[in-house]
């Protein structure tokens, strides 16, 4: 399939192009580098070992946008390109309506002009909020905390009224809980600009000795012991899913959200004992005042995406760290080293 590709430079666009190349799809990466580097590229190609274009474009620039599908004419596309820094969401709101949403509608028209009726788009588990009942399946009702979270649902109401009103179109929105981990290459990985702020990077850079301890955000939470608990979804697996939600958008019509996380939670403290596992190294931790939107605990219900798409995640919390350390402790400056 020809697939295009916005946002394929960054963590999870990397991984998921790899797997795209690896089952032969022809490839165009849509991207502007505001959070990536194009030695993520290059190092896909190497792995890959097969050739796909790029075009470095902004979401913002429809006439861009509008281009590029013009020359490549896709027959469908994964939509990653976005920001997605929960805090600064609140602080330039109109940055993340402008990229997420407008950037969306600018993708939707130029994909419009070319006939091209499919896409995968990046959601993101946020859109839930506050817990009602857990696990989330995707009837919980959508309530989220922040823009960045409000972004996100807005572009999901926008892809159900464009596919409801355009024959044959359909489009996937992939709700993720937690992605972590690397490609088992260790040449691939979450590569973070600054101070990281989720967790897994965090304590990452906490073994290779960036950082001297991780902050533990609350320890006082009605979890298994007191520290939040996640979904995490090894990001190999999520790439996975992205191939499958390809191939049911080609045999289907409509719009679904469906879930991908692996329905298992962990707490901090138990992905602190896996990481020192995996590395063999210590994490120094202390505890920290809790952080300000965060939930105890958050958990898939992943049946949707099991009878849906036929997939589940195969990866468990072992995999996640080793690959993360390996990709970190090989990489210690991310791309910084090879740009
Ligand atoms: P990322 O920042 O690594 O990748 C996003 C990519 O989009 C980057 O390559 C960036 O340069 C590009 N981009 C940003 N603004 C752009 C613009 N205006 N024009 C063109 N390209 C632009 O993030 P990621 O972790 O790979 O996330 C991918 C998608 O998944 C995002 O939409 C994100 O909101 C969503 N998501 C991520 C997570 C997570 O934990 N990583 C969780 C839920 C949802
Ligand atoms: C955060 C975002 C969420 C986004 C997701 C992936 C918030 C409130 N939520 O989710 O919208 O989809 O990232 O990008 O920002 N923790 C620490 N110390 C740290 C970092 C994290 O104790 O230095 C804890 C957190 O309190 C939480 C867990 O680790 O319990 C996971 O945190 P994080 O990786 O930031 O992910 P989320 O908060 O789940």
């Amino acid at each position: 399939m020809r697939v295009l590709v916005t946002g394929g430079a960054g963590y999870i666009g990397s991984h998921t192009l790899l797997q795209l190349l690896r089952a032969a799809h022809e490839v165009l990466v849509y991207d502007n580098f505001a959070n990536s580097s194009p030695e993520a590229l290059a190092r896909v190609q190497q792995l890959a070992n097969r050739d796909f274009e790029v075009v470095t474009g902004d979401m913002r620039d429809a006439n861009a946008l509008h281009a590029a599908c013009a020359e490549f004419r896709p027959e469908a596309v994964i939509h990653f390109a976005g920001l997605k820094a929960v805090g600064v969401s609140h602080t330039q709101p109109l940055d993340y309506y402008t990229t997420n949403l407008a950037g969306t509608l600018n993708l939707l028209r130029a994909m419009d002009a070319q006939d091209c009726a499919r896409i995968v788009f990046s959601s993101s588990a946020t859109v839930y909020g506050e817990p009602v009942y857990l696990p989330y399946d995707e009837e919980h009702p959508l309530n989220p905390l922040s823009p960045y979270g409000r972004s996100k649902l807005m572009v999901e109401m926008l892809l159900r009224d464009w596919a409801a009103a355009r024959r044959g179109a359909s489009a996937v929105m992939l709700r993720y809980f937690n992605p972590v981990g690397a490609d088992a290459s260790a040449r691939i990985g979450e590569d973070p600009q600054g101070i990281p702020d989720n967790l897994m990077p965090y304590i990452a850079q906490v073994a290779v000795g960036q950082r001297a301890a991780l902050s533990v955000y609350g320890d006082d939470y009605p979890t298994r012991d007191g520290t939040g608990e996640r979904d995490y979804i090894h990001v190999a697996d999520l790439a996975r899913a992205h191939l499958a939600a390809l191939d049911f958008a080609a045999r289907s019509t409509g719009c679904e959200a469906i879930n991908v996380g692996t329905g298992t939670s962990y707490s901090v403290r138990e992905m602190v004992a896996g990481f020192e596992r995996a590395s063999g190294r210590q994490i120094p931790c202390r505890i920290a005042p809790r952080r300000a939107g965060d939930v105890a605990r958050m958990c898939a219900k992943v049946d949707k995406a099991q009878s849906l798409l036929g997939w589940e995640a195969r990866e468990g919390l072992e995999a996640m760290c080793r690959s993360t350390w390996e990709w970190q402790s090989a990489n210690p400056q991310g791309y910084r080293a090879t740009e």
